[in-house]
C-alpha cells in the first residue's frame, strides 16, 4: 500500500475527527464536457443573447411538471390508446361528452408542483387526440362546446400564474381526429387546409391567455418543417409572445432538445430538458403500477442537474382531474427533499464530472454538490477491521480541483475532507446517511470542479502494471 494516498495514519486521524488541511496539487481539467467555448451555436451573436434571454429563468428553473390529460385520461388506458387499440374516430368523439372534470382541477396540480419545487407547468392543450380543451374558433371538438362546458387552458393558466409558476403549453401537431390530419400528406389541398388551421389554433393560444413562458410542440407526423411551414409558425408565435422559448418538435431546432424517458445533455451551450413519466404512462393508464421510487426521481433530477438541463416530470390526471396517489407522494416526497438541497439543483451549471458508483454531481460556480445515493458506511466486515467504529468516508476519485471546505448541504454541518493528486476523501460522517433518499456534501472549490476518473487509471502508481 505504499503508493496509497492517504496514509493509514491519516485515515485514523480523520476517523478521529481532526480536521485536516486539504493539499492537492494544482491541476489541470480533464475534458469530460466539452466547455461552452468549444461550440457555438452558428447564430448571429443578437439572436444568441435573446435566446439566452428569453431562457434565463428556464435554466434556473430546472424542474417542472408535465401534465397529460384529455379524452383518453377517461379510457384510462394511456393516452396512445385511440391509435393502439383501434378506436374508431366516431366511437372516441363520443368520450368527449363522457369528459366532465371538476372545475379548476388544475388549482390541485399547481399546488402540488409548487410543493414539490417545481417552477412550470406545461400542459396538453392538444394531444394526438385532437380534442382542443381551449374556447377556440376552428372547431367544435374542443372543451368548452363538450363535456366540461369550460375553457380548461383558461382554467390550467389562472392556477398555475395562482401559484407564481410559469405557464406551458404542449401542443401536438399530429392530429388523428381532423380529416387533414393524415391526408395531408398526400393531399396537397388538405394539406394546405390542415397547415392553415394548425396556425390558427397556434395563434389563439399564443393570443388568448396573456403571458406564455413555454411552446411545447409534439410529433410533426406525417409533414415536414417546410411543409407546415414551421418557421413561418415559430416567427408568427415570437411576435405574438417575444419571452417565450419554443422547443424542437416542429422539425426546427427551437431553444431546447427533448429527450424523451432518458437523461442525455446536449452539446455545450444548448438548453435540453428530459421529459419523463413517473410510471410508464403519459395519459393516465389505471392500470400501470411502474412507479418510479422517489429515489429514482431524485438521482434523475441530480443527473439532469449535472448535465445542465432541466426535468419535467409527468402526472396524468384521472378524468375527473384529480391526480393519482402515488404521483402525489412521490412529488411530496421529492418536495421535501428539494426544500433542503434545491440549491443543489436550481440554477446548475454543466458539471465536469463523470460516473461514480454511489454518487453523482452538480455545481453552480466553483461550489460542487456531491449526491451521494448509496451512503458508504461499512457496514460488513467491521469486526475485521481496527477501529472502534467503523469507517465511513466518500471518497472522490480523480477530484483534480482543489476542496477549500465542505458541509452537508441539509444541516449545514461541516465535513472534514483529505485531499491529494488521486482522490478528495470526506470523512468524520455519521453511519447512517443524514438525509434520504439522497444526502448532498456541498464543497467549496478553488476554481471550477473537475472530476476526471480517467485520472486514477492513467496516474495512479500501480507498480509497473
Ligand atoms: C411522445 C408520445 C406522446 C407524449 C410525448 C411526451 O411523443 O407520442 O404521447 O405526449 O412523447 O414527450
Amino acid at each position: 500500500m505504499k503508493t496509497d494516498p492517504i496514509s493509514r495514519r491519516d485515515t485514523l486521524r480523520l476517523l478521529g475527527g481532526t480536521a485536516l488541511a486539504a493539499n492537492a496539487a494544482a491541476v489541470s481539467p480533464g475534458t469530460l464536457w466539452a466547455s461552452p467555448q468549444d461550440e457555438q451555436p452558428a447564430e448571429p451573436p443578437d439572436v444568441v443573447a435573446d435566446r439566452a434571454r428569453r431562457m434565463q429563468w428556464w435554466h434556473e428553473a430546472t424542474f417542472g411538471m408535465f401534465i397529460h390529460w384529455g379524452l383518453y385520461s377517461v379510457i384510462g388506458h394511456h393516452e396512445w390508446a385511440m391509435e393502439k387499440e383501434g378506436i374508431p374516430v366516431p366511437d372516441y368523439m363520443r368520450l368527449d361528452k363522457v369528459f366532465k372534470p371538476q372545475p379548476h382541477a388544475a388549482r390541485a396540480w399547481a399546488k402540488l408542483a409548487k410543493q414539490a419545487g417545481q417552477k412550470y407547468m406545461v400542459m396538453t392543450t392538444k394531444h394526438h387526440e385532437g380534442f382542443c380543451h381551449w374556447e377556440t374558433k376552428l372547431t367544435d371538438y374542443c372543451s368548452p362546446k363538450q363535456g366540461p362546458g369550460r375553457d380548461l387552458v383558461a382554467e390550467f393558466v389562472e392556477a398555475v400564474r395562482g401559484e407564481g409558476l410559469r405557464v406551458g403549453f404542449y401542443y401536438s401537431l399530429m392530429d388523428w381526429h381532423h380529416p387533414d390530419g393524415a391526408r395531408c400528406a398526400t393531399d396537397d389541398a388538405a394539406r394546405q387546409r390542415f397547415v392553415e388551421y394548425t396556425h390558427g389554433l397556434v395563434r389563439e393560444l399564443m393570443t388568448n391567455y396573456g403571458k406564455i413562458d413555454v411552446l411545447w410542440y409534439d410529433v410533426d407526423w406525417p409533414l415536414n418543417a417546410e411543409e407546415w411551414r414551421s418557421k413561418e409558425m415559430n416567427e408568427m408565435v415570437f411576435k405574438l409572445q417575444p419571452d417565450i422559448i419554443v422547443n424542437d418538435r416542429n422539425g426546427l431546432p427551437g431553444d431546447f432538445s427533448t429527450p424523451e424517458q432518458e437523461i442525455v445533455a446536449a452539446k455545450a451551450g444548448r438548453g435540453w430538458e428530459t421529459c419523463m413519466t413517473m410510471n410508464d404512462s403519459w395519459g393516465y393508464n389505471q392500470n400501470d403500477d411502474a412507479w418510479k421510487s422517489t429515489k429514482t426521481i431524485v438521482r434523475n433530477l441530480a443527473e439532469c442537474a449535472r448535465g445542465g438541463g432541466n426535468y419535467l416530470l409527468n402526472i396524468g390526471p384521472k378524468p375527473d382531474g384529480s391526480v393519482p396517489e402515488e404521483s402525489i407522494r412521490i412529488l411530496t416526497e421529492t418536495g421535501q427533499w428539494m426544500r433542503r438541497n434545491g440549491e443543489s439543483i436550481y440554477a446548475a451549471e454543466r458539471c465536469r464530472a463523470g460516473w461514480h458508483p454511489y454518487a453523482n454531481f452538480s455545481r453552480k460556480g466553483n461550489t460542487l454538490y456531491i449526491h451521494v445515493h448509496f451512503w458508504p458506511a461499512q457496514t460488513i466486515g467491521t469486526e475485521t477491521l481496527p477501529f472502534e467504529h467503523p469507517p465511513v468516508a466518500v471518497a472522490i476519485g480523480g477530484m483534480r480541483t482543489k476542496v477549500t471546505s465542505a458541509k452537508l448541504l441539509a444541516s449545514g454541518k461541516p465535513v472534514q475532507f483529505l485531499q491529494d493528486d488521486i482522490a478528495a476523501r470526506f470523512a468524520g460522517l455519521p453511519v447512517a446517511a443524514p438525509d434520504q433518499p439522497v444526502t448532498v456534501i456541498e464543497a467549496q472549490c478553488e476554481s471550477e470542479p473537475v472530476i476526471d476518473s480517467d485520472y486514477v487509471r492513467i496516474n495512479r502508481p500501480r507498480d509497473g502494471v
